[in-house]
């Protein structure tokens, strides 16, 4: 019996061509890779927007705050429900992240939970595409708008995803991607910005990179602090063997989510994911109250993987962390996100998968369901 894990990369011949193409040249670190994978990102995201390359999406997430002056004495607004990296960027700029809960089906922030939340300290809201699943963009900018607060918006894991038949990444607002390998598309590590105002894409180049700027003769200054974050070329080779291949991989993650919707036992105790036009599939979630079903997680976990089905955890409440513990957060906040976290299970979800292994899990989710 072949092992499912809940993700994995699709790697082929013309990745490792790419990588082994580079490594040769003599060049590995940012150059001409980066370059065109910046401008062939650009180009699948349209509307004008210019692109940079991080070396994380968590890069990308912090520099968009540098880049807007976002310190202390600022809130940010995050979802309780996301990786940690989410808020942990919040933190690291030495600003406050302020949760909000999701909403149960969508894993998403809303306007409305939002609104609640924003204090004269608001600087900026960062809705998170959770698993691939479109936020509700209009009104939430037209929020953004009315209480002049900035939208960031982590798109982590929603390279592909479309709202309202554009691409997210187009609105011309910060909007930051990971390529992980558990991601849409993968650079191994690595991540990009999309960004429409030419300024402020610059000077996100410079926190990139030791906060240098040079001029037409090549002179180095450096005017404000910087980061390391930039790709490596090595890395880029790759982006650009894998970017071409997206809207394939998401229809193929369409398709597959399309026969676990089919497939997956209705069951009072099992919450499947909501669809949207534009979802790219990221992640397949469910939700399982286990308490109902007489057992645990760990259990319910350990009965899959004997079945050679590896299912992830895709999160925790944030704000039940130790470090958001002591600021203040608690059991007890957000009760949408925290059902999330206590009942969710990532299901077996990549390109290469075959309709056959969609099956399979939905049969041992059947057979666990009815124990
Ligand atoms: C929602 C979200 N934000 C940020 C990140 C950070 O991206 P990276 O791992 O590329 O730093 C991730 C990665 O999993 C994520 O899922």
């Amino acid at each position: 019996m072949q092992t499912l894990p809940f993700t994995r990369p699709t790697i082929g011949e013309a990745e490792q061509r790419a990588v082994a193409e580079v490594l040769a040249s003599g060049w590995i670190t940012t150059g001409p890779k980066v370059a065109a994978f910046e401008q062939a990102l650009a180009d699948y995201i349209g509307g004008g927007v210019r692109v940079l390359a991080f070396n994380s999406g968590t890069s990308a997430l912090e520099a968009a705050l540098l880049a807007h002056d976002i310190g202390p004495g600022d809130e940010v607004i995050v979802p309780a429900m996301s990786f940690a990296a989410t808020a942990n960027v919040v933190l690291r700029v030495g600003a406050r992240p302020r949760f909000v809960d999701v909403d149960l089906h969508s894993r998403n922030l809303t306007a409305a939970s939002v609104a609640r939340a924003i204090t004269g300290h608001t600087r900026a809201i960062m809705p998170v595409h959770f698993a691939g699943l479109p936020v509700d963009l209009e009104p939430l900018y037209a929020l953004a708008r009315e209480r002049s607060v900035l939208v960031i918006e982590d798109a982590a894991q929603a390279l592909g995803t479309r709202y309202l038949d554009r691409p997210v990444g187009a609105t011309g607002n910060p909007v930051c991607f990971s390529f992980h390998p558990n991601k849409n598309i993968t650079t191994i590590e690595g991540g990009a910005l999309a960004i429409a105002d030419p300024g402020m894409a610059r000077r996100l180049a410079r926190i990139r990179f030791h906060g240098i700027e040079k001029d037409a003769e090549g002179n180095i200054e450096v005017p404000e602090w910087g980061g390391k974050m930039n790709l490596s070329d090595v890395s880029a080779a790759i982006g650009l063997v894998q970017l071409p291949r997206l809207d394939d991989f998401i229809a193929r993650r369409r398709a597959l989510a399309l026969h676990y919707a089919h497939c997956l036992p209705r069951h009072g105790a099992a919450l499947v994911p909501q669809d949207l036009p534009g979802h790219s599939w990221h992640m397949y979630c469910v939700c399982v109250d286990f308490a109902a079903l007489g057992t645990t997680r760990p259990a319910f976990l350990s009965a899959l993987a004997a079945r050679g089905i590896l299912a992830g955890i895709h999160y925790p409440a944030i704000h039940t962390f130790g470090l958001y513990r002591r600021l203040g957060y608690g059991p007890g906040d957000f009760p949408n996100a925290e059902r999330i976290g206590a009942q969710t299970l990532t299901l077996p979800l990549f390109p290469a998968m075959e309709l056959a292994d969609v099956e399979r899990v939905c049969e041992a989710m059947s057979n666990l369901l009815s124990e």
